[in-house]
């Protein structure tokens, strides 16, 4: 924590690459989520982003080498006192750096004198990305407990795409505020594994402008195959009406609309998955026959729809999973005369069949639309988890550790 006051005392280094400008982003949501942070830019960085955004945005002075405020010794305090390093852009000479304790700026210095998580974000051209000497000396810093994250795969500076994207602020920022939770949240324990995830919820047509659908974000399925990838997964997301979500760095997202084309999708992508996690919320009921014009509203009582019964994807995925593959559900309860949210959560877990079952408690504010999450994680084992309120990236960290157990 920072000295004056308890706020989380974060280290933001920035290495000079094109997506130092979106550093600045990053700052300002460390920031205005009650980070204290402290810029510490390359020289190359300073090319980029002038000092002057830095200080105004953290507040605080911004150094690049270790000879300047030399009495506060800052090249050995400023990594002591941190609660977290986050480097983000880290491109492929940054990371080299570090990876062989070179101590030739500030940023690198305290990453030799930090004893708390640290976050490289890289950015880079896919070969530099790809080479063996920046795989090895990731290799290296991942097995020394650093989180190296996957980047994202898109355009690069000119015209060029593939890996090597700096993944979304929004995205660091809460793998940030997920090491702060939980320092051990992200240990490279998927690497090698197929995982399917999905997410957000169905909507079931009425007519061309009308549905039945509910009220998930999908917040939490992002959050798991987020977590999944940088635990080093291969994910593929099946996200239905999750339009204002940006895709998860290194996840290949697949869309759906209703629950038929979820489920379409989920058959397709599970057949060597390792893991299979159902956070989407599927409409149990769809309209039996779908509009093709816009129903209008006539004079009186609007006519009754009849609804047939969607397919429960779920419990299909059970049925027909490979032999050693672990299956996920989530449950949605509230309490009620004939037992508790937990009651109904372990008569679920046995209807259902999978391996694991999160129980959240819904209504009032609880789980929906919401940045925090907190439940129960029953097992079919007869394990019983609770898990205590916190980010959805730690709800998911829980769940892969328990899914790893079971691999
Ligand atoms: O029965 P209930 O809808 O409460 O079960 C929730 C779990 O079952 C979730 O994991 C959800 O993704 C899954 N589900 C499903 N197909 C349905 C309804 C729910 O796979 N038609």
């Amino acid at each position: 924590m920072s000295a004056a006051d308890s706020s989380p005392s974060v280290l933001l280094g920035v290495a000079g690459g094109i997506a130092a400008y979106k550093s600045v982003e990053l700052l300002r949501r460390l920031t205005e989520t009650g980070h204290s942070v402290r810029v510490l830019p390359t020289a190359s960085a300073c090319e980029f982003v002038g000092v002057a955004t830095f200080e105004a945005l953290s507040g605080q002075p911004v150094h690049t080498g270790v000879f300047a405020d030399v009495p506060s010794v800052p090249h050995v305090r400023l990594g002591q006192q941190a609660d977290l390093v986050v480097v983000a852009p880290a491109t492929a000479d940054l990371l080299a750096r570090a990876a062989h304790g070179r101590a030739d700026d500030l940023l690198t210095a305290s990453l030799l004198t930090a004893r708390c998580p640290v976050l490289f974000a890289p950015a880079m051209h896919t070969e530099m990305w790809e080479h063996p000497a920046t795989r090895d000396n990731v290799a290296l810093l991942r097995a020394r407990g650093a989180v190296v994250m996957e980047p994202a795969s898109g355009r690069l500076t000119g015209r060029d795409t593939g890996p090597g994207r700096l993944p979304d602020p929004a995205e660091i920022a809460d793998l940030a505020r997920l090491l702060l939770e939980r320092p051990d949240a992200l240990p490279h324990d998927l690497h090698g594994r197929r995982v399917v995830v999905s997410a957000g919820g169905t909507r079931e047509a009425l007519d061309p402008v009308r549905y039945l659908g509910n009220r998930s974000s999908g917040r939490q399925g992002y959050a798991l195959a987020r977590v999944a990838a940088q635990r080093g997964a291969a994910v593929t997301l099946v996200s239905a009406h999750t339009a204002e979500l940006g895709d998860p760095a290194a996840v290949d997202v697949v869309r759906v609309g209703s629950a038929r084309e979820l489920r379409e999708a989920m058959v397709a992508a599970v057949a060597d998955a390792d893991a299979v996690v159902m956070a989407a919320a599927v409409a149990d009921f769809r309209p039996v026959v779908r509009a093709d014009d816009k129903i209008k509203k006539g004079s009186g009582a609007p006519a009754p729809r009849a609804l047939a019964v969607n397919p429960d994807i779920l419990a299909e995925l059970v049925r027909s999973r490979r032999a050693g593959q672990v299956v996920v559900g989530f449950a949605a309860e509230t309490g009620d005369a004939t037992g508790d949210v937990l009651h109904h959560g372990r008569a679920k877990l046995a209807r259902k069949g999978c391996d694991l079952l999160v129980v959240n408690a819904v209504g009032d504010g609880q789980a929906f639309e919401v940045a925090d999450n907190a439940g129960w994680l029953l097992g079919a084992d007869g394990s019983e988890t609770e898990l205590m309120t916190g980010s959805k990236a730690l709800l998911a960290s829980r769940v892969w550790d328990a899914v790893v157990a079971r691999l």
